[in-house]
């Protein structure tokens, strides 16, 4: 919709109008946040005006933009929704989601949000994203920031990502859960203090995100308002207090060679939202099994914790819930999400949740029943892995601290850090990804800020199913097959002491059942004290020894 006269404003002219005398400076729009679009040449952006409630005025939902800063020749109306925080203060305040349409790609355009009666933001910027393969072939390679775990107290990274950003070295963030610890925290003023801190680098760089624990109080509603200019593209969320909403806890987009797929692991860890885990899988083999390769070779799963990690006891448990899925009354197990991406070859897993960095090679199925951590086999390959890629980057700050690495590392794991820090993804070409974790960390010498901690290339000829790649024999012929979970197998198990040796025939039903051995008591003697080193696990011929 065009809007008269300020439709050809300059910003100098505009200043006059953008302030004027009656106008409260206090209800100018904040924690302004943008998004790629749905469509191609779309960019989203998000604020929110704090002092108006229910009993104000909407207040206005223009973006005005253009591709020079005095400039601003289009516009659009979005539209506005009364956010709700259901402290204990029943705080309100409104919030505005607007898209910028018919971008030209690779070009920076300039932007203004806000209106008439409530004010306008300071002028903003970003640059635009490709939207044919020529273009795409021009901007590479492209950057992407990657991390998780950030808070507004701790968040160690974002001074790092700030100067990235400005020196246009970033084309889209991806926060993989667990914001601002916690976004609905101090009557939701944390989120806003969060939001406000990040606006230099959000309002500059679509800023995508998946949720974590940390946003689930009240069914996300922080998470799921805050971000409804995320390009949901599977279907809607019902809340009461809003009806239905944009679906943005798993959702997909391509940006450049890349399709991203947002997951949520969340809805794997509470009852009411079991429905939802059914939901989500019926999508995500949708939506995998519909991506094209020839346009998006890569196919990069972001999502708040990881499938694969051996930090803590997460690593038994809850990347095992995620890995494998729910189990059914029948004890199969329904719902695990490395099915879908060994099925349909996702490339690369991105987590955060655990504290720490753990970069992984190829992990291609296989459950490791007595010691769950340790599942999956690895050819320890970054040239054409038979298998996807696991990284977890959850250091990016937080007011948790870190998470200490108390195990020895799997064979799967390439790469361990306790220090802050952020990742950076640069996509080359169809075939070569690079990936570096920059140390952020303000405990470390000064002069160690900023230097690349971890680098590996990734290399991948052979995108798509991995049951099809070409080196998927090696898997099969070497450590065993086990690429599907091993629910009901038998087991032999081999305790190994200095000049003794004591063997137990045990059968394993699944990752949440009791080992039952032939001499059960002993055998849980044996591994709770530590006093016999578990070395070896045989499964019809298939040894997965990891340590
Ligand atoms: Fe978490």
């Amino acid at each position: 919709m065009a809007h008269g006269r300020w439709h050809m404003a300059r910003l100098g002219l505009l200043a006059s109008f953008v302030f004027p005398a009656w106008a409260d400076a206090a209800k100018q729009p904040e924690q302004i946040h943008i998004g790629i679009g749905q469509l191609a040449g779309e960019m989203t952006v998000h604020w929110s005006t704090i002092q108006e409630s229910q009993s104000a005025s909407p207040g206005d939902s223009v973006v005005m933009y253009g591709l020079s800063a005095d400039e601003l020749t289009r516009n659009s109306t979005g539209i506005s929704f009364l956010f709700q925080d259901y402290g204990i203060e029943l705080r309100s305040f409104r919030m505005h989601v607007a898209t910028m349409t018919g971008l030209l790609p690779n070009r920076v355009y300039y932007y203004i949000v806000g209106g008439n009666r409530t004010g306008w933001s300071q002028p903003l910027s970003f640059k635009s994203h490709p939207i044919s393969a020529g273009d795409v072939q021009s901007r590479l390679p492209m950057s992407y920031a990657v991390y998780g775990d950030l808070g507004d107290y701790n968040g160690q990274t974002l001074p790092s990502l700030l100067a990235e950003a400005r020196k246009g070295e970033l084309d889209m963030v991806l926060h993989v859960g667990d914001m601002a610890y916690d976004l609905d925290s101090d009557n939701g003023r944390n989120g806003d203090a969060w939001m406000q801190d990040i606006q230099p680098l959000a309002a500059s760089v679509p800023y995508m995100v998946s949720h974590g624990n940390h946003e689930a109080n009240r069914h996300f509603n922080h998470y799921t308002q805050r971000f409804r200019n995320m390009p949901s593209n599977s279907g809607t969320i019902t809340f009461p207090e809003y009806g239905n909403v944009p679906n943005n806890w798993w959702y997909s987009w391509d940006s450049g060679l890349v399709h991203f797929v947002t997951i949520s692991t969340e809805v794997y860890f509470a009852s009411p939202l079991a429905q939802m885990v059914a939901e989500q899988h019926e999508w995500l083999e949708a939506d995998l099994g519909a991506v094209d390769r020839t346009k998006t070779p890569w196919v990069i799963v972001l999502g708040h914790r990881p499938l694969y990690c051996s930090c803590d006891a997460d690593c038994d448990s809850f990347a095992t819930v995620n890995r494998m899925g729910l189990k059914q009354p029948d004890g199969t197990f329904k719902y695990g999400l490395e099915e879908l991406f060994y099925k349909y070859g996702v490339d690369v897993f991105i987590a955060g949740h655990e504290h720490n960095y753990e970069r992984m090679f190829d992990v291609s199925p296989m459950w490791d029943p007595i010691t769950p951590w340790l599942s999956g086999i690895t050819t320890g390959s970054t040239v054409d892995p038979p298998a996807t890629t696991h990284i977890i980057t959850g250091s990016a700050g937080s007011v948790e601290d870190h998470e200490p690495f108390t195990r020895p590392a799997p064979k799967r794991t390439a790469k361990r850090l306790n220090t802050y820090g952020w990742s950076k993804l640069t996509v080359y070409n169809a075939s070569h990804i690079y990936w570096q974790q920059f140390q952020t960390d303000s405990a470390q010498p000064p002069s160690t800020w900023g230097q690349v901690m971890d680098a590996s290339w990734l290399v991948q000829h052979h995108h798509g199913p991995f049951a099809l790649h070409p080196r998927r024999d090696q898997v099969d012929n070497s450590e065993g097959k086990g690429l599907h979970p091993l629910d009901t197998s038998s087991v032999d198990m081999s305790f190994f002491k200095t000049g003794r040796r004591l063997q137990m025939q045990c059968k394993h039903a699944g990752h949440d059942q009791e080992l039952a051995c032939s001499d059960p008591s002993l055998a849980k003697q044996l591994v709770s004290k530590g006093r016999w080193q578990y070395t070896k696990l045989v499964d019809a011929a298939k040894p997965a020894d990891f340590v």
